[in-house]
């Protein structure tokens, strides 16, 4: 076996990057998140992990509401920077044209090519230094010419990935098949 030992560290990738939004004292805010994760599925339910010192918490912790959008990989510039300046120090909330949905203080991104609204049902915290806010997804949005047959198609969204470790935006691949399909016949 030649398998390197590695520092141990979380070697999951590749990861979908998404726009966290929330709204602090009347102001839109908006940050990079990688680490967004499916939590359930009826009713939909996501989670984020966001370090506690981050401005976005401010207004996620007292409206119990946030948004995430999916950002197409055109996006990768406006993405990269609102991940490195935070809206306690810049104001972010012209960097993108927002709407709403039915939740207030959820602002969504016009230039995103799908949007979720989301209401926090549960927070954790880690005990380390981050807090995961389960929101449960009230509603989605996405353009038409983002969806083949009502679905969004990952071949029209051409979502930013991220790769851990090395610390790189990627894009998506190729297909190589239908899932809860292709190993039917494996043994
Ligand atoms: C590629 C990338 C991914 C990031 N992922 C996360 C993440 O998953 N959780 C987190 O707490 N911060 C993450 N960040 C850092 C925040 O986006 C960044 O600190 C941001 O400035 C916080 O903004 P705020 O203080 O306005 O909320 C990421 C940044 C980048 C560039």
């Amino acid at each position: 076996m030649s398998k390197n030992k590695l520092k141990p560290g979380t070697y999951i990738f590749p990861l979908p990057i998404v726009i966290v939004g929330a709204k602090i004292e009347d102001k839109v805010n908006f940050m990079t998140v990688a680490w967004c994760s499916v939590v359930e599925i009826d009713p939909p339910m996501l989670s984020i992990s966001v370090s506690k010192n981050h401005h976005t918490n401010v207004g996620i912790r007292k409206n119990k509401t946030f948004s995430v959008n999916i950002p197409s990989e055109d996006l990768v510039k406006a993405t990269d920077f609102i991940g490195m300046k935070s809206g306690a120090e810049i104001d972010k909330s012209t960097i993108f044209e927002v709407f709403y949905g039915e939740l207030q203080n959820a602002p969504m991104i016009i230039e995103a090519v799908l949007n979720m609204e989301c209401e926090v049902m549960n927070t954790i915290d880690t005990g380390k230094g981050h807090e995961i806010f389960i929101g449960q997804v009230i509603n989605a949005y996405a353009d038409k010419k983002y969806l083949t047959n009502g679905i969004p198609d990952i071949s029209k969204i051409k979502p930013l990935i991220y790769a851990t470790g090395q610390k790189s935006y990627w894009k998506v691949g190729e297909k190589i098949g239908n899932a809860w399909n292709i190993g039917r016949n494996y043994r």
